[in-house]
């Protein structure tokens, strides 16, 4: 897919025509957002923080669970050890497809007690106030325009003294970070550029109500102005890392992601999935208020590094060179409801 002739005119045309409507909601069961949905969450965690953090919310056997903005599930699934045995889960999001899935996947990990799977609203749950044991979301307040809302409806749901769990990023943050790789550094002036792009684009991205890349930082504030106490919060401690010989299995899943991606790069599915990010991103840049001419450059950078990269991190990859080490901010905050 070629890019619009002129892009500073392209993005003062999607100003004209876009509106709080048309503004890019994102329906999760389409194919690039369902593709991230199951992706980013093989070797989400490591087992044994699943341990603690169980120990840490309070998690045990029985216990009445509802997951806000479920997806596919991956909350339900990731907690079942813990909660399972005679207890219930209750998964709840506006998307019916996603819902069908997360059904049939049930099935397989749900064994010893019992799951639901609803559509509904975030801000107006289908259930009774005190009704939960837990009420949990995961990469949900981050896409909401009104997260405090939401977070308030969990709290209603919540019986007294349970917890309120958010497993919510800092994204803006994690793609600051100055990270290693086998592959050369940008410039110092190109590094400066991502990251201003970065910043327009999540405040561009505010105002279009999409969420808030760095809503996991904020999760704690807004826990305790909803009048919740005991609030504590961790980070999750997994680092996406390969280096040669690529020896576990986590290490042998991002290689083979990361080799499969750069077979894509360059064929019309690759040049497609790209166009269809950047679409998105350049609608939150101009949201932002930031120069097109920042935009172009960062554009052309990109391409750029795009074509001079793929191939040689695949030849890295061939020669057992390749190596990246890369962690995020990815926050779980708790929260109670007061007794
Ligand atoms: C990034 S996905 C996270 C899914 C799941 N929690 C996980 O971690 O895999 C966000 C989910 O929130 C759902 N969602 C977004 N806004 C919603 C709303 N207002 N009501 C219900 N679900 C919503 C989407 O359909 C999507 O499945």
């Amino acid at each position: 897919m070629s890019p619009p002739a002129s892009r500073a005119g392209f993005i003062r045309g999607t100003a004209r025509i876009m509106s709080e409507e048309n503004s890019g909601k994102v329906e999760w069961s389409e194919k690039h957002w369902k593709e991230m949905l199951v992706k980013q969450r093989v070797f989400l965690w490591l087992d044994d923080t699943l341990d603690k953090l169980a120990d840490w919310i309070g998690l045990e056997p029985g216990m009445t669970a509802i997951d806000a903005g479920c997806g596919l599930g991956y909350l339900g699934y990731t907690f079942w050890k813990y909660i399972g045995k005679n207890g219930r889960y209750f998964g709840v999001d506006m998307s019916s497809q996603l819902l069908q899935d997360a059904r049939a996947g049930a099935a397989e990990w749900a064994k010893g007690g019992e799951t639901h799977f609803m559509t509904g609203d975030v801000y107006r749950l289908p259930f009774p106030d005190n009704f939960a044991d837990i009420v949990m979301c995961q990469t949900l307040l981050m896409h909401l325009k009104e997260p405090r809302e939401a977070l308030a409806e969990m709290l209603r749901m919540a019986r007294p003294g349970a917890p309120i769990v958010c497993n919510e990023p800092d994204n803006l943050s994690s793609m600051l970070m100055n990270d290693y790789s086998s592959m050369p550094e940008p410039e110092i002036e190109e590094k400066l550029l991502f990251s201003k792009v970065a910043i327009i684009c999540n405040e561009g991205r505010i105002k279009l109500g999409r969420g808030d890349l760095r809503i996991g930082a904020r999760v704690p504030l807004l826990m305790s102005k909803l009048g919740m106490t005991d609030i504590e919060t961790r980070l999750n401690d997994r680092v996406y890392f390969a280096q040669p010989p690529y020896d576990s299995p986590a290490q042998q899943y991002h290689l083979k992601e990361v080799r499969e991606q750069l077979e894509k790069e360059n064929t019309p599915e690759g040049e497609e999935k790209r166009e269809f990010f950047r679409s998105r991103l350049r609608e939150e840049f101009q949201a932002g208020g930031g120069d097109p001419k920042d935009f172009e450059r960062f554009e052309a950078i990109t391409d750029k590094r795009i074509a001079e990269h793929t191939p040689m991190k695949l030849q890295q990859i061939e020669n057992n060179e390749y190596y990246f080490c890369h962690g995020v901010m990815f926050y779980i905050i708790r929260g109670r409801k007061p007794l």
